[in-house]
């Protein structure tokens, strides 16, 4: 077996590197999560900052004009289509039109491909949300759970892009031990996607449910926190979307969230068939909108 090719200290300081240079959610995005947060915020409001960002604009118009929404007439008005698709749309729109954005475009990366690491994110923070929803969650709670999905192995993105052949040997020792893709990572890295989503947890000021899970959705046992629902259900939107191999990111062998972990959830296997359905017509509007 061919062994990495880079020193454990060169890659912790490439790694450091590219972090620091990664694009941080742009202000366009940020401001309208900041509104979508605010019960208080309007239409008009969010119209304010979304048509100060050209490609939030047309993000948002083509989506609702799109097939997927079956309108007679053209909609043009940015405050009309702001009211028809509701403020989750919107948010959940933006934050993943934020992280295709941060999203490497280098085709060359050879450890994973980002396409399919991108339907992994949606459909986790997809499901993860449907799962909240099922067992009641407060409304006003569910987009931290979509985020928290979909940023949840946020840390691969520097890894394979500073190592690409390095980090194929990961992804190619989980496959051929059959172990989880964080377990080969620290046996042929001796680093793991969680430990690189911390320094990026860090860099980004992400504190709250969604940075512990980026840094914690493999290590439950461990968590300290206020926040083990979010965890929770991230954990088992994880396995669900591995399972069903919805979208790919490195894990074929990913471990199965304890008993302790589904009765916590008090869901039954039903609840999978019934969310499949919406996460792949989910996928298929958040792609409409993010090929603009
Ligand atoms: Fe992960
Ligand atoms: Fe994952």
């Amino acid at each position: 077996m061919r062994s990495v090719s880079i020193t454990q200290e060169d890659l912790t300081g490439k790694i450091a590197e590219h972090i620091k240079n990664m694009p941080s959610l742009p202000t366009s995005v940020s401001k309208v999560l900041n509104l979508c947060g605010n019960s208080q915020t309007s239409p008009a409001d969010l119209n304010y900052v979304i048509s100060l960002d050209p490609v939030l604009v047309g993000r948002v118009l083509k989506l609702l004009n799109s097939a997927y929404y079956g309108l007679d007439q053209r909609v043009t008005n940015l405050v009309r289509a702001i009211i028809m698709l509701g403020i989750n749309t919107i948010k959940n729109l933006a934050l993943s039109s934020a992280i295709m954005g941060i999203l490497p475009k280098d085709k060359r990366y050879q450890g994973l491909d980002m396409e399919g690491f991108w339907r992994h994110s949606l459909c986790v923070g997809t499901a993860t949300k449907l799962l909240a929803k099922e067992r009641g969650v407060d409304p006003k709670q569910l987009e931290e759970y979509f985020t928290a999905g979909l940023l949840h192995d946020i840390g691969k993105i520097p890894l394979n892009a500073v190592l690409s052949g390095d980090y194929m040997l990961a992804v190619a020792s989980a496959d051929r031990e059959r172990i989880p893709l964080y377990q080969a990572e620290s046996k042929t890295l001796g680093t793991s996607h969680c430990i690189v989503g911390a320094a990026i947890v860090n860099a980004w000021h992400l504190p709250g449910p969604v940075g512990e899970t980026i840094v914690y959705h493999h290590d439950l046992a461990r968590y300290r926190g206020a926040h083990h629902d979010i965890l929770n259900c991230v954990a088992v939107a994880n396995h669900f979307a591995s399972d069903r191999e919805l979208g790919f990111s490195g894990d074929r062998y990913p471990v199965k969230p304890n008993k302790r972990i589904w009765q916590s959830l008090e869901i039954g296997d039903e609840v999978f068939e019934k969310i499949e359905k919406t996460v792949n017509e989910e996928i298929e509007k958040a792609k409409v909108f993010l090929t603009i």
